[in-house]
């Protein structure tokens, strides 16, 4: 059974100053299996984060359904949600934005674990227990045990978004939503943070969902591709399908609008 199926979901906003609504996602279907990767690449506007805000469950579709490990997400009850999204988590794209600058970073990682009530009240053991995952969810994207006291401004965009992985993955999600997680940070910078991603997800045998507006990048990181224009689906295949023998007019002016990238 894959991971996650979504089925003809739709999702509109009205138009300021008209009476009708603009579909922003329009009927979009797709499945991920365990372990892999599908991308969903689309200019600016597309509706990509509306996909992934949808996955989360932060906003209800019009209509179309969504299934994690085979449970309904969008007819669940709450405490049904709150078991699902615990096996959910995103990375935003600005990493600068995502962190709570007057939080230390001990807390930052940690707190997943205080919301969902993990490792968290208990005197004694269970505070050590905490401190033992905050660690090594830290050295898992490479930062070690100097990290803890700081504070976010402390830190390089690569080393923030570094950190926001590891809140991502301190509750062992199965599947995470990669919101265009480097498109704020240089192209080296980028480079590293997409092979560590590559390597968590091998390591820990994550599902992904990686948005991104760049060719290459969706190239580098997807098993599977969406192409999304205008919230339609406009083409959906394997990688080597749709980098390297698109079948729409739109992907080939995605493919030819950026350039080849050092990944
Ligand atoms: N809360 C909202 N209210 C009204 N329009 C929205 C809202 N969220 C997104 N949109 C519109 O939906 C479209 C898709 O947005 P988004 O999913 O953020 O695209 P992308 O992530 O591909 O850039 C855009 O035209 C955006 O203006
Ligand atoms: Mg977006």
């Amino acid at each position: 059974m894959p991971l996650v199926e979504v089925f003809n979901l739709v999702k509109s906003y009205p138009v300021r100053g008209r009476r009708e609504h603009k579909r922003v996602v329009d009927d979009v279907s797709f499945s991920i299996e365990r372990g892999k990767t599908l991308g969903i690449v689309g200019e600016s506007g597309s509706g990509k984060s509306t996909i992934a805000r949808l996955l989360l469950r932060l906003i209800e579709p019009d209509s179309g359904k969504i299934h994690l490990a085979g449970q309904d997400l969008v007819g669940a009850s709450r405490h049904q949600l709150r078991l699902l999204r615990r096996k959910m988590q995103i990375v935003f794209q600005d990493p600068y934005a995502a962190l709570n600058p007057r939080m230390r970073i001990e807390d930052i990682v940690g707190e997943p674990l205080l919301i969902y009530r993990e490792a968290s009240q208990a005197p004694g053991g269970i505070k050590e227990e905490r401190q033992a995952r905050i660690l090594s969810a830290l050295r898992s994207v490479g930062l070690d045990a100097a990290a803890l006291p700081r504070y976010p401004h402390e830190f390089s965009g690569g080393q923030r978004q570094r950190i926001n992985i590891a809140r991502a993955l301190i509750l062992r999600p199965e599947l995470v939503i990669l919101d265009e997680p480097t498109s704020a940070l240089d192209v080296s910078v980028s480079a590293q943070i997409t092979h560590l991603l590559r390597e968590l997800q091998r390591e820990l045998h994550l599902t992904y969902v990686f948005i991104t507006h760049s060719m290459p990048l969706v190239r580098y990181m997807a098993d599977e591709i969406l192409v999304l224009h205008r919230g339609r689906v406009v083409e959906h295949g394997g990688w080597q399908q749709i980098c390297e023998r698109p079948a729409s007019a739109y992907t080939q002016a995605l493919l030819q609008a950026t350039p080849e990238l050092p990944v």
